[in-house]
């Protein structure tokens, strides 16, 4: 399978460049159990964008604070394979005592020598990386004690206001207009709160610089907090240069403190993937109910039907059909594959060419393996179908093997489950299964063997062996004419002329006399022969 990996930078690191991420805050807006920074953006936790950004940056290394919900921020991290160094804020005292975290990550290693730091909000996952480059080349050029990233918003409540010198132009927060100082929403003055430019919180600051000022700062202010933003007057009081770096896509600056921001934040990554995998040759037949995650790869010409999802690692190869209203999470999608409508798979490998659904259910742990079909109502479970082997109809397979070429009839059920245990179930190459089987696990049945329609199969079979088990048939000749003709009696019995019923069942021959078409000698020999039997046989019962 080849895949296309766009927008992947191949750029390098930054030379002198370490990174600090803030991730410790609870994030009280969100109202929730889970820390802000780990609330998914199309199904990645939202530090990871950042992380991302900055493990591509930091020469000189990345330190991560965590502080609410700490371990589980590290390991999401530490899952994603990033190598991050991390810190931790045990309370979470603002951003700017964050920050001072970070700094026994790059004092006490002797090898690290950051120049400059890049500070990154870990609630910021629409940050792309060549804006941040471009901070920096502003950052160095100006020789910027702070450079900051601004963006004009419509509505910039809840934000850090830039308060520039020329006061006439805040509100159009001109860009040659040198920056004062943040004003924080809780502390801004009406005017100042009137101000639409706003702090995205991405910084480069001077590495000289930083955590001297760190340590200088005092929570006097609204919150109650040691602001970063802070530092920004401090260096201006200083006569040092502060820069800023206005965003042209403001989307780039949404800092996400409630689920309104995150619902925000979802929409406009998820508008990046589908226009990426658009540009790298996906067809999408409805790219606004086409729902893709992040971490997703998918091949080339392959078609993607309304209201498909694509979930976690999910790796899509080339030329596949996915029918709408399907949605596959973690799995292993072959080239050629055709997936038809309303099919759930997860944590599952379906092989090239084969053939799914519609309504199959892929529960964790199948593999389909090269030209399969799995049909309607297929549910799956821990289970291998073979290189060619069908399942077309009704089924359940869970814990099963099964081989190349195996046909399982309609209506199949591996009986896996006693109440207590799971067993498993091996079917072997060629095996036909008829329809209506059960198969009670742990059960083997050999190489090419049959299993005649409605059989409950509850020992092993050997290779080539027709295995059948079901009851004798029994046939009543006329019972089901004689039954109607009962019950329409009883359904006159109800109408009007209640006494027609009672004639019309007295009067009435034995349906199968009356109905009786001519027969042959032989014929008839026959089928008094066969109704004795069956006589006889009801008599037995
Ligand atoms: C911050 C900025 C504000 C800016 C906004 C952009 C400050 C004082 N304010 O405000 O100017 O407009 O971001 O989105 O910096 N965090 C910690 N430890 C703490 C507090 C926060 O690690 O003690 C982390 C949070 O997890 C979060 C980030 O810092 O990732 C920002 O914190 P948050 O509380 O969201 O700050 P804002 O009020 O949004
Ligand atoms: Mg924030």
């Amino acid at each position: 399978m080849t895949h296309s990996s766009p927008d992947q930078t191949s750029q390098s690191s930054i030379s002198g460049l370490g990174v600090i991420i803030m991730a410790a805050g609870l994030g009280k807006r969100m109202k929730s159990k889970l820390a802000k920074v780990l609330h998914p953006v199309a199904g990645k936790p939202m530090v990871l964008y950042v992380v991302d950004v900055a493990c591509r940056l930091g020469e000189q290394g990345v330190a991560l604070i965590v502080g609410h919900q700490g371990a589980e921020v590290r390991k999401a991290v530490e899952a994603s394979g990033r190598r991050v160094a991390v810190a931790e804020q045990t309370k979470q005292l603002g951003t700017g005592h964050a920050v001072l975290q970070a700094r026994p990550v790059f004092t006490d290693d002797v090898s690290r020598h950051p120049t400059r730091f890049l500070i990154l909000n870990g609630d910021t996952p629409l940050l792309t990386e060549g804006t941040v480059r471009e901070l920096l080349a502003v950052h160095d050029e100006q020789k910027a004690a702070v450079t900051l990233l601004t963006a004009v918003m419509d509505d910039a409540s809840g934000y850090g206001r830039v308060i520039r010198q020329r006061r006439d132009e805040w509100q159009a927060g001109a860009a040659d207009n040198a920056v004062q100082k943040i004003v924080e929403d809780k502390d801004a003055s009406s005017v100042e709160r009137a101000v639409r430019e706003i702090n995205v919180g991405t910084y480069v600051v001077d590495g000289a610089f930083l955590f001297p000022s760190l340590e200088k700062l005092t929570p006097a202010n609204a919150q109650g907090e040691y602001y970063l933003t802070d530092i920004i007057q401090m260096a201006v009081e200083q006569g040092r240069t502060v820069a800023a770096m206005r965003l042209r896509t403001i989307d780039e600056g949404l800092g996400i403190n409630s689920r309104l921001q995150l619902a925000e934040a979802e929409r406009v990554v998820r508008q990046r993937i589908r226009d990426r995998w658009l540009e790298a040759g996906v067809t999408m037949r409805d790219p606004a109910s086409t729902w893709i995650d992040a971490e997703v790869t998918i091949g080339r010409d392959t078609v993607l039907f309304p209201q498909v999802t694509l979930e976690g690692k999910t790796v899509i190869g080339e030329d596949v059909i996915v029918h709408g209203g399907t949605r596959i999470s973690d799995c292993t999608v072959g080239n050629g594959v055709e997936i038809l409508d309303h099919c759930l798979f997860r944590d599952s490998q379906i092989e090239e060419g084969a053939h799914l659904g519609p309504f199959v259910h892929l529960r964790p742990g199948v593999i389909v393996r090269r030209n399969a079909k799995v049909g309607n109502f297929v549910e799956m479970k821990k289970a291998e179908l073979g290189e060619g082997a069908k399942a077309n109809h009704l089924s359940y397979l869970g814990d099963a093997l099964i081989g190349k070429g195996a046909n399982i009839g309609a209506g199949t059920i591996t009986c896996n489950y006693d109440g207590f245990k799971k067993y498993q179930t091996v079917i072997g190459e060629q095996v036909f299964v008829g329809s209506d089987v059960q198969l009670v696990a742990p059960v083997t049945v050999g190489q090419g063997a049959v299993i005649a329609a409605g059989t409950t199969v509850t020992e092993d079979v050997p290779a080539d062996a027709l295995v059948i088990s079901r009851v004798q048939q029994v046939t009543r000749q006329g019972w089901a004419a004689r039954r109607r003709a009962l019950q329409q009696g009883q359904a006159l019995s109800a109408s009007a002329d209640p006494k027609a019923a009672t004639k019309l069942t007295s009067r009435s021959e034995p349906v199968t006399k009356a109905t009786k078409k001519p027969a042959s000698a032989k014929a008839r020999r026959m089928a008094d022969q066969k109704k004795r039997q069956s006589v006889q046989r009801t008599k037995r019962r």
